[in-house]
């Protein structure tokens, strides 16, 4: 069966206190999800604290980044080790912020997978194009060449611990959100480059999530196109009522998918 996944990056948010404060809240109110998987991925510092809170719950955790030494002489750095340690079973890896802002390139992403899959945590591997880029009708392009360094490190048996986010760059933080037709189509591409290198049995199991100024206002729609499997939320994953509402917007979907 194939997962169906909302993953909270709080990005640069909340120091430890609000942080624990607020997963303590998240994870009473989301208690009734029984077919959403619900990853929350607060900054570093709190990752440790709020793991104990997750302990007794079906929430899972994540880091919003790592390094892909495993330990050494890099200051500032956080391995997948780390973060195993303090709890986590995910990672976000090449999210814009980090490509675009942090200058990561293709290759730095594929190291990381590499050392997130040999360390045990599960990846997930944000792609996305620029506006200009989409503009200028290289899309497809873009999420090829970022998938494709990406999976070449992936082996057949490790694709079923690994997660793809699409994030068009142009509607991260900006209100824009893509329309249920241009994510849809996106994913769409992008389970096609899976069936290619993995063959259609594996690739039909893959989440592929969108991301990119979800709320709970546009979420339903999102989630009925096709081949859209749950959302990566960044700023509406900061207010306890609307993480809940796309959380429950998912987990209705997929109940009502049932019957
Ligand atoms: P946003 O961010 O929901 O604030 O657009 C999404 C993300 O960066 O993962």
């Amino acid at each position: 069966m194939k997962k169906y996944i909302v993953a909270a990056n709080w990005k640069m948010n909340n120091d430890v206190r609000p942080s624990v404060d607020f997963a303590v809240s998240l994870s009473k109110n989301l208690l009734k999800l029984k077919q959403t998987e619900v990853i929350l991925c607060p900054p570093f510092t709190s990752l440790f604290h709020i793991s104990e809170i997750l302990k007794v719950t079906s929430l899972k955790l994540g880091g919003q980044n790592m390094y892909f030494e495993k330990s050494g002489a890099f200051t500032g750095e956080i391995s997948g080790s780390m973060l195993k340690s303090s709890g986590c079973q995910y990672v976000i890896l090449g999210h814009s912020e980090r490509r675009h802002i942090f200058n990561e390139s293709d290759e730095m992403i594929q190291k990381k997978m590499t050392a997130a899959l040999e360390i045990g945590l599960k990846p997930i591997l944000c792609l996305g194009e620029k506006l200009e880029e989409r503009q200028s009708g290289a899309t497809h392009n873009v999420l090829e060449r970022q998938f494709k360094s990406a999976f070449s490190v992936v082996s057949g048996d490790r694709l079923e611990s690994c997660v793809i986010a699409y994030e068009p760059v142009w509607a991260i933080g900006t209100g824009v959100v893509a329309t249920p037709e241009q994510a849809s189509e996106a994913h769409q591409f992008i389970r096609e480059l899976l069936k290619k290198q993995y063959g259609s049995e594996k690739a039909e199991l893959m989440t592929i999530l969108y991301g990119g100024s979800v709320k709970p206002s546009n979420a339903k729609t999102l989630i009925e196109a096709k081949d859209i499997d749950g959302f990566l939320v960044g700023g509406a994953s900061l207010i306890e009522q609307d993480f809940i509402g796309i959380s429950e917007i998912v987990e209705r979907h997929l109940i009502a998918k049932e019957t």
